[in-house]
Order: structure tokens, then sequence, then C-alpha cells
């Protein structure tokens, strides 16, 4: 049950559009259905004057007769017999076989009333051929059951004619889309079944530890304010995103306190995981605990931390490591902590990160500053981010809620593991609000109390 309402929860958008579309066609299809009336005559079956024999033996006898006789008659209504003279008094275009699917006959158990009903796209029309018919009826039973004397023993009446139908029997709008609504809900219910077993991203820090074995760190709300305020040091943060970073910060001091891991490597497997904004606000959050800090930024094929943070790109890790600048030269500020930027593209970014002069580079920013993050290319398109590894303490692994699947955080793994860097966790960026997870309490700007949920 709880798996079911799961599934709902997860899936409600999909469950919802399928309803809706399934009911949008049975809508549709009534609309464009045109209608068909149809109309009744009753017929009355009755013993006719024939035996002259009114003694009760005679009379059972007759009744018997009756009885026995009126179970097939709504067989002899859709008869040739009865339709071809219907189909000539009327002069219509069709023949006995295709009026016959129009027609349905019946006789109610243990009485002699048979109804005989017309469907026709057209009401006065149903209503004529209905009475033809029953017209029809009276005549040739009477000559079929004729005895050499020349009477019928059994009567047929009209005993209600055919009026016009006011309204049409089908299309019935209500049960169309009564049934496309449950039909929209069973479908909708088993695609979104089909999804959720197809579907192999990670969502939790649950699906992180099956995909990895590797601590979920933090997760980090999606915050739609990111492009306007992208750093959590920044004025107005989203407390709730800020405080994401926060626990970042403290679940890695957490993890080898008499050894903290001072150089910080920041990857993913894809492109727009969330690297290069995870490495900034780590490096912000870092700064806002009094500690000296450094982003530096190992992406040099495609560089965004100086657009992020309003720095030049011109100068930066590349001129350091083929030794034609010094840290000083290159090094800028940043919201309380220092950056060096990627500086010019090279033509070989991997031989620069996998350098000794790279390798002397963080030692000498680990002489100067605290903490060293480094922000890198996505690990599934370049090696750049594993070779970059080797000269770190630790590895941080970003993925993107919903999106990242779990072969693919395996596969990033396992190039870090084949260079045997430490990778210590994963970052769950991007999380939507409402997903659950401990970062979910609220934050009330009114009496600025924070609500846990
Ligand atoms: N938690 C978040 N909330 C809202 N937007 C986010 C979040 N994380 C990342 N983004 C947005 O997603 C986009 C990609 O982020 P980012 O550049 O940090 O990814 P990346 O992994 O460094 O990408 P690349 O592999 O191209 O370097 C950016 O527009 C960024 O603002
Ligand atoms: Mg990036």
């Amino acid at each position: 049950m709880i798996e079911f309402l799961r599934l709902i929860g997860h899936r409600w958008r999909v469950i919802v559009a399928t309803v809706v579309l399934a009911v949008s066609g049975a809508s549709l299809y009534t609309y464009l259905t045109p209608p068909t009336y149809t109309a009744t005559t009753e017929l009355f079956v009755a013993i006719g004057n024939s035996s002259g024999d009114d003694s009760a033996s005679g009379i059972g006898a007759a009744v018997f007769f009756v009885n026995s006789r009126v179970k097939s008659y709504p067989d002899l209504v859709k008869s040739p017999l009865v339709l071809d003279p219907v189909i000539k008094e009327l002069g219509l275009d069709t023949t006995s076989s295709a009026l016959a699917d129009d027609v349905t006959a019946s006789v109610a158990d243990g009485t002699v009333l048979m109804d005989v009903s017309v469907s026709s796209e057209s009401a006065s029309q149903a209503a004529t051929i209905a009475n033809a018919t029953g017209k029809q009826m009276v005549s040739i039973v009477e000559d079929l059951d004729r005895s050499s004397t020349g009477t019928s023993p059994v009567k047929v009446t009209v005993v209600r004619p055919a009026t016009v139908p006011t309204s049409p029997t089908k299309p019935v709008p209500w049960l169309n889309v009564l049934i496309g609504l449950f039909a929209g809900l069973g479908l909708g219910l088993a695609f979104a079944a089909l999804r959720e077993t197809l579907d192999t991203s990670v969502k939790s820090d649950t699906d992180v530890t099956e995909a990895v074995d590797l601590p979920t760190l933090s997760m980090i709300p999606t915050n739609p304010q990111v492009s306007s305020s992208p750093l959590v040091s920044a004025g107005g943060a989203n407390p709730v995103w800020a405080e994401s970073y926060r626990r970042l910060r403290t679940n890695l001091s957490y993890l080898d306190p008499d050894r903290p891991h001072r150089s910080l490597l920041v990857t993913s497997s894809l492109p727009g995981d969330g690297k290069t904004l995870t490495a900034c606000n780590l490096a912000a959050t870092i700064a806002q605990s009094q500690k000296r800090c450094v982003l530096v930024e190992a992406d040099l094929r495609r560089p965004t931390v100086s657009r992020i943070l309003g720095l030049t790109p011109d100068v930066g890790v590349t001129n350091v490591v083929t030794g034609n600048a010094s840290i000083e030269d290159v090094v800028q500020h940043a919201d309380g902590f220092d950056v060096i930027t990627g500086g010019p593209i090279p033509p070989n970014p991997s031989e620069l990160l996998g350098s000794q002069a790279f390798n002397r580079m963080i030692q000498s920013l680990l002489a100067r500053y605290d903490n060293v993050v480094i922000d890198t290319p996505p690990m599934l398109a370049v090696t750049d981010a594993a070779v970059a590894a080797t000269s770190v303490d630790a590895v941080i692994l970003v993925a993107q809620a919903k999106r990242t699947r779990k072969q693919e955080l395996r596969k990033a793994l396992d190039g870090l593991d084949a260079v045997d860097a430490n990778v210590v966790g994963v970052v769950l960026n991007r999380m939507p609000a409402g997903s659950g997870g401990y970062y979910e309490y609220e934050y009330r700007p009114t009496t600025g109390k924070r609500v846990n949920r």
C-alpha cells in the first residue's frame, strides 16, 4: 500500500495526464459519434379462433401451442420473410441482412408480449420501420400458422405502436466519460508503474548507496534564484539551500577528524550535474567558517567559474602550470575566498592536469590555505578529473537527482577507483522541493523560525 501511494506521489503527473487524455478522447468520440435512435413496438401473441374447441383441454392445447410458437418469433422478426416486405413497402435502400442488424426482438420470460426494436440514425425512420415490421409480423404469423380450415391458431396484435423517439439511445455521454475516466486511471497507473520500473535515476540517498555504496554527504535542493544569486554567501540566499552546503561542509569534517581532507576535488558523471556550482558554494561555505579557502578551476575545456563569480577569465591555472605566471599573479578574490580560474584554454588539458607542475601548484596552495576546492569536467566525457584526482585528498561525486542514472554514477566511480582516488561521498544535487530528505524544512520570514516538517 505504501509502495502504491509512493508510486502515485512520484508519478501523479503522468497519471493525471493519461486520465485527461482518455477523458478528452472519450468526449471527442462521443461528440463525433452520430446519434442512434431506437423505436419499439409491442406485439401481443394470443390464441386464434381456429379450433372451435372450447373445452378445457382444447384451450390448454392452444395455450401450449402459442407458448411454444412465441419463442421462435424473435428470430422470425429478423428473417427475410418479414424484412423483405418491409424494405419493399418503405422503399428502403438496404438488404434484409443489413436491416436485421438494426432490429432486435425479445419475449419476456413467461409472457406472450414481444418487443420489436429498430435502431436508426433518423428518429422518424426508426419508428416507421418498427411499425412496418410489427405489421408484417401480424400477417406473416397468421399466414404461417394457417391451417387447412383457413384459420390460424395464433393471433398477433400490435398493442403498442412505436412512437418517434425524442432522445438518442447512443452515444451515452456520461457512460463514455466514465469509461474514459476508469480506462485512463488504469492506463495511467500501468504507465506510471512501468516508468518507475524502467527509471534507474538516483532520487534518494538509498539509491546512491545502492548504486555506489557511498554516503550521501548532502542533498542540495533546486534553487530557482541561482542565476541571479549563485553564491550562498551573497546576502539573501535561500536559507534551505545555504543549509545544505553547510551540511556538506560538516559531513566532510566528520569523515576523518584526525587527518582532515584539505584538498577537495568535485566531479560528476555528465555535463550540467552542478559540479561548478557545488565547488563554488563549498568554497564559500568553508570560508564562512573562518578558514582560508581557494577555489581552483580545473575545468580547462569549458571554464565557467569566472562568469559565475564575475571574475576575469584571462589568467589562471594554465599560466601557472606552464610556468608563465606565479600563484600571486593569477589569484583573484570572490566573496570571502580566493579563486584561480582556468585561464587560457590549452590544447592538452589532460596533460596539464596530470603533470607534476599541477601537483606542485596544489601543494603550494595547501601551504597557504586551509582548503583547496577543485572544479573539474565530467568523468564520462574526458579523463581530466581522474588525472587531477591523483593530486588531492578527497573526491566528491555530484549526482543530479532524477537525472543521473545509477550506472552512470557507477561508471564515474569506476574511473576514479582505477586511479586509486579517494572518493569520499556523493552530493545529490537539484533535489526537487517536496521530495523528502533532511533538508526539508521551511523558513518562515515573519517569525524567523524554521519549522521541521
Ligand atoms: N541546486 C541547483 N539549483 C538550481 N540550479 C542549479 C543547481 N545546481 C546547478 N544548477 C544549474 O545547472 C546548470 C549547470 O550547473 P553547473 O555549471 O554547476 O554544472 P556542471 O556540472 O559544472 O556543468 P559542466 O559539466 O558543463 O561544467 C547551471 O545553470 C546551474 O545554475
Ligand atoms: Mg562546470
